[in-house]
């Protein structure tokens, strides 16, 4: 596959977006609407402060309302009065929604799921990705668009398809059958390849030739092979990129000025791979009230960003949330007076180079009747409309302070990797996903104040201090230089419970735990288990300060050349090492032989704080106030969030300018309920 000139390879959590301005609009629907609402529409966009909309993602069916036939009409109007108005517009391929005129046509198409049952007309992502019939309509229906647009001075760039993945990522159709088999006729080679790299000799699954491979199907009666299972994940992946390659083909040929982005993140697509080397800038679409422990939530916002970084730098926010949400079986918290917009800084300041919201005005009809925009159904401007107006005149100034800066990280967790996400699935035991545990790590330093992120290990860690890799069963070779290097100039890596344990087949390895990582950690696993009976047989670490409880998994190490830090304590375990640490270079390596549960993050994680010389990014900072930089040469930004109910002050604050207020700082900073200071570092 070839990857297009604009699409960089380059994918790093330092990396900033490319675009020439900060985008700020939302998505629009104008095919929803009748001429008499619409008219105001590009008069209060410009008046909240938009440079942008997104459009089209759902509208095939009215842009080529018979195969072959093309409508553009309402589209060209709508952009031509916004456009006059100084609002650009991203234009997205309407894949997501392929018309019942293509449907009726081809039922083949359709996507099935486990049980074998095709998918229906009449809501979206109802057709396969690996299908070449539909791959040649998504062509065709590219090409239309592509041709038609390629002049429109007012478009800026295009956005592939709608949150490929969402709602449904493995499909078991025809079409995935004979693609999945040739994906891994080009993987393999040869059959004997396959069966020894999946281990199919185990219950009789060899196979005689590719042809004979199916799709593994769940409770199709018992438990699947995972290496099996992987390989079709990653299949998946390839497929959806393939996809996406052939639309982003005619996209940049036929206007190579325009930037191509995608509203991710889901199941199934290895972002860090050629999906995302094939765009500009990839898009992560953010709904913080998805959370609904309102206490919870910054935590969960944070995280979720920090982790969208990870895979290949700043993003865009293609949808964020902008009013309560809600569909069949659930409906979110409304966001409250000014949390909009501090919901919106954060993203901002967590990786967002432009950011729209998800939706101007709620559709009176549909499956999203409740998914409410900026305006309600009524069309009257109400505090989100005056809250919009607000963010969009603040960022009119800070915007072009924003682009090309990255966000300081000096402590991570390990996030962003297809096959330990999906390795997890294939034997889980009930245990938490490594990204669960993630978030729980991620939690705890954001609430210290430290500069907190996600990075994967075969990114640029040499900014970090301390760096946690879960549990992350598989470990490719291939990072171990780049840890040990980390390690060596003086980093704290930490490894969890059961990591490189699995290798890229996702067997299990043959050497003794932790494989690859051994002389790394200086220790082998000699026993390992999960905890299943917390109240009859508890197991806690023994620390110098007093006892950690522990839950799901406990290993017995054996140090070779490190030393032991904690004991067990319990069972048949106690004394036996529990954490240990391997001096390498100017730094260490720490193993913790359970899962970084909470009891056991909040008690240790001071240790690694003091060890690797960690500090809060400002040291004055209360409680429930984020803080993160973004920097360039020198330059700072520095946000701080309120996230307390109540008005916070900080003694002093960095000395500069706040963006927001144009005063001075340096001092006392007060920040109110929802408020946020945006200061830029002299
Ligand atoms: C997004 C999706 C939008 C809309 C929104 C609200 O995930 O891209 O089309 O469905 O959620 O549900
Ligand atoms: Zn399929």
């Amino acid at each position: 596959m070839s990857i297009s000139p604009l699409g960089r390879s380059n994918l790093t959590h330092k990396r900033p977006a490319n675009f020439s301005k900060f985008w700020f609009g939302c998505m629009y629907y104008p095919e929803h609407w009748d001429e008499s609402i619409l008219q105001n529409d590009p008069i209060r966009m410009k008046e909240a402060g938009f440079n942008v909309v997104r459009i089209a993602e759902f509208a095939w069916t009215l842009m080529e309302p018979q195969e072959g036939k093309y409508d553009f009409s309402l589209f060209d109007k709508a952009i031509k009065s916004l456009g006059r108005e100084g609002i650009s517009t991203i234009l997205c391929t309407p894949t997501a929604t392929p018309p019942r005129w293509l449907t009726i046509k081809h039922p083949e198409i359709l996507r099935v799921n486990s049980d074998g049952i095709p998918m229906g007309h009449g809501s979206r992502q109802h057709c396969c990705h690996s299908s070449q019939i539909f791959r040649q309509y998504s062509k065709v229906i590219t090409k239309a668009m592509a041709d038609h647009f390629a002049d429109n001075p007012y478009v800026a760039g295009w956005q592939t398809d709608n949150e490929f993945h969402c709602h449904f990522s493995e499909c078991h159709c025809e079409s995935c059958q004979s693609g999945f088999r040739k994906f891994l006729k080009a993987k393999y080679g040869d059959i004997d390849k396959l069966n020894q790299a999946w281990g199919s000799i185990f219950w009789s699954q060899t196979y005689g030739s590719f042809d004979e491979v199916i799709t593994p199907r769940p409770g199709n009666p018992t438990y699947p092979n995972p290496a099996h299972q992987l390989d079709y994940f990653r299949y998946l992946s390839h497929a959806v990129t393939m996809f996406q390659h052939d639309q982003i083909e005619i996209l940049r040929k036929s206007q190579p000025k325009w930037f191509v982005i995608h509203n991710g993140l889901f199941s199934h697509i290895d972002y860090r791979g050629l999906f995302t080397q094939d765009l500009d800038v990839l898009g992560f679409d953010s709904y913080p009230q998805f959370c609904y422990d309102s206490s919870y939530r910054r935590f969960s916002h944070a995280f979720n960003l920090d982790r969208a970084r990870a895979w290949s730098g700043n993003f865009i926010i293609p949808e964020q949330q902008s009013g309560p949400g809600g569909q069949q079986n659930y409906f979110h918290d409304n966001p409250e007076p000014d949390e909009m917009r501090r919901m919106t800084y954060t993203s901002i300041a967590r990786g967002a180079d432009s950011l729209l919201y998800f939706r101007w005005r709620t559709c009176r009809f549909g499956a999203e009747e409740y998914w409410c925009g900026i305006f309600d159904h009524d069309n009257v401007p109400r505090r989100r409309y005056k809250e919009t107006q607000q963010i969009g005149a603040e960022l009119s100034r800070i915007g072009p302070e924003i682009l090309g800066t990255s966000i300081r990280v000096d402590v991570a967790v390990a996030t962003g990797d297809l096959d330990n996400n999906d390795a997890h699935q294939t034997q889980y035991f009930g245990l938490p996903a490594p990204d669960n545990i993630a978030e729980t790590i991620h939690r705890h330093c954001f609430e210290k104040g430290l500069a907190v992120g996600c990075v994967h290990p075969s990114d640029d860690l040499s900014d970090l201090r301390l760096y946690v890799i879960p549990h992350w069963v598989i470990i490719n070779p291939e990072w171990l230089p780049n840890l040990k290097q980390f390690v060596e100039n003086g980093g704290m890596l930490v490894i969890g419970a059961r990591t490189g344990t699995r290798d890229l087949n996702n067997n299990v390895i043959a050497e003794t735990p932790p494989g690859v990582l051994q002389e790394l950690c200086g220790i082998t696993v000699e026993e390992y288990s999960r905890c299943n009976d917390l109240n009859n047989r508890p197991i806690h670490i023994k620390t110098g300060a007093g006892e950690i409880p522990i839950q799901h998994w406990y290993e017995v190490l054996q140090p070779a050349s490190a030393m032991t830090v904690a004991e067990w304590r319990g069972r048949y375990l106690d004394g036996m090492p529990a954490i240990t640490s391997n001096k390498i270079g100017k730094g260490q390596v720490i193993y913790v032989g359970t899962y970084l549960t909470d009891s056991v993050i909040e008690n240790i994680l001071p240790v690694w704080i003091a060890e690797s010389g960690l500090k809060p990014l400002w040291v004055d900072t209360p409680s429930g106030v984020e803080v993160v930089v973004r920097e360039k040469d020198g330059k700072e930004l520095w946000f701080f969030i309120n996230h307390n109910d109540a008005k916070v002050s900080l003694k002093t604050s960095p000395k500069g300018i706040d963006l927001i207020t144009g005063i001075a700082t340096g001092g006392s900073l007060t920040l109110d309920h929802n408020g946020v200071a945006v200061i830029s570092a002299s």
